[in-house]
């Protein structure tokens, strides 16, 4: 059993703290928290070991009633890894002032820059080159998406080039604030916008350009894909390898399935926890091929689908599972998916 810690305990955290749960070859070590918010009282109450990130910060916690179990420091002892989920660029500097003198293995998430670590993973493009690394980052909601799509669609056909337009959320559910709440705001104002070239740290010799918008929505991001095929494809055979590619699924307007509103309403259909949906929903409408060029449109459920990758790249970085499509499927029968 290969004991995690988790070091961050929002979003993201909390998500891969009860993941990480419901597999057998790992168990959460504990989880750690600045704050002693009603997040701190439901990790004791599920039964996780709560930690502070400093001593100074255990009075806080003492003087609403909340145990902890000790500091981070503390749970590195007990931990053969550590997931860091704290918000953006945090985690680089854990790595250099924690992590890094204990010697202890670190996964990161898609708000620290690629350089900050060894390799940048997703589970189906490049599991096998990160085996054994010691720190490597799960990129992020948008690129885990697009490198899903992608790389299903580069190896089925090869991508001579793609160009994708994201429309980005404006701010998590829980977020009050940021927005924008009355805009669409073209974010970054440049094109490209840097979410080309953190494709580009999963799919290299991928041709890929981007340019990116934040809408006032809370639920999902939504991408515009565009692609020039090397190879000539049909429709049928693209929505074939979607098909066949795990943790992507299909949805369909004529199913009543017509806005990001009804794929977050179909994940709360699933029952899973927080009504999380991990796959990658593509309109099969959108599926269209028009001589050499494929487009498509697909949905991303930004708080959830890094999940089971933060699991597979546990399982790479501490070497338990070597084989990708082993780790792969047993994450995805773990959180109760389909594919
Ligand atoms: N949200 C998304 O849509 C999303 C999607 C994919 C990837 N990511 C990436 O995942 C990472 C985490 O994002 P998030 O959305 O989960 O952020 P978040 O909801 O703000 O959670 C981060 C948590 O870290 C805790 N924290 C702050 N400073 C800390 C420190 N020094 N040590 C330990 N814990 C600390 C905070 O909790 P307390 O202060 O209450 O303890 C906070 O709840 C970022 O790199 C982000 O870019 C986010």
């Amino acid at each position: 059993m290969i004991r995690v810690a988790i070091n961050g305990y929002g979003t993201i955290g909390k998500r891969v703290a009860d993941a990480a749960a419901l597999q057998d070859d790992m168990k959460v070590a504990g989880v750690v928290k600045t704050r002693p918010s009603f997040e701190a009282r439901i990790a004791v109450k599920k039964g996780f070991r709560l930690f502070t990130n400093t001593k100074d910060n255990i009075p806080a916690f003492n003087a609403v009633g909340i145990k902890i179990s000790g500091t981070l420091d503390d749970l590195l002892k007990e931990s053969d890894i550590v997931v860091d989920c704290t918000p953006g660029k945090v985690g680089a500097e854990n790595k250099e002032k924690i992590y890094m003198p204990r010697k202890i293995k670190a996964i990161f998430q898609g708000g620290e820059k690629a350089k900050t670590v060894e390799a940048s993973f997703n589970a189906l493009c490049n599991y096998a080159s990160c085996l054994g690394k010691n720190y490597i980052r799960v990129v992020s909601c948008n690129t885990t998406g697009l490198c899903r799509t992608l790389g299903t669609i580069d190896r089925a056909f090869g991508i001579k080039k793609a160009r994708v337009t994201l429309v980005r959320r404006g701010a998590d559910p829980a977020d009050a604030d940021t927005g924008p709440i009355n805009a669409i705001v073209p974010d970054p104002a440049e094109v490209p916008s840097h979410h080309g070239p953190d494709v580009k740290t999963i799919l290299p010799n991928i041709d890929i350009i981007t340019s990116a918008m934040v809408v006032p929505t809370t639920l999902m991001h939504v991408h515009s894909v565009g692609i020039t095929l090397s190879r000539p494809a049909t429709r049928e055979e693209v929505i074939s390898a979607f098909q066949n590619a795990s943790r992507i699924i299909l949805v369909s307007a004529a199913d009543g399935i017509d806005s990001t509103a009804k794929v977050m309403e179909y994940a709360r259909e699933l029952g899973r926890p927080r009504s999380d949906l991990y796959e990658i929903a593509i309109w099969k409408e959108s599926i269209n091929v028009i001589g050499d060029e494929l487009f498509w449109t697909q949905a991303v459920h930004q708080e959830s689908d890094v999940v089971p990758e933060n699991i597979d790249a546990i399982r790479a970085v501490t070497g338990i599972e070597k084989d990708a499509h082993k780790s792969i499927a047993k994450t995805n029968k773990n959180l109760g998916m389909i594919k």
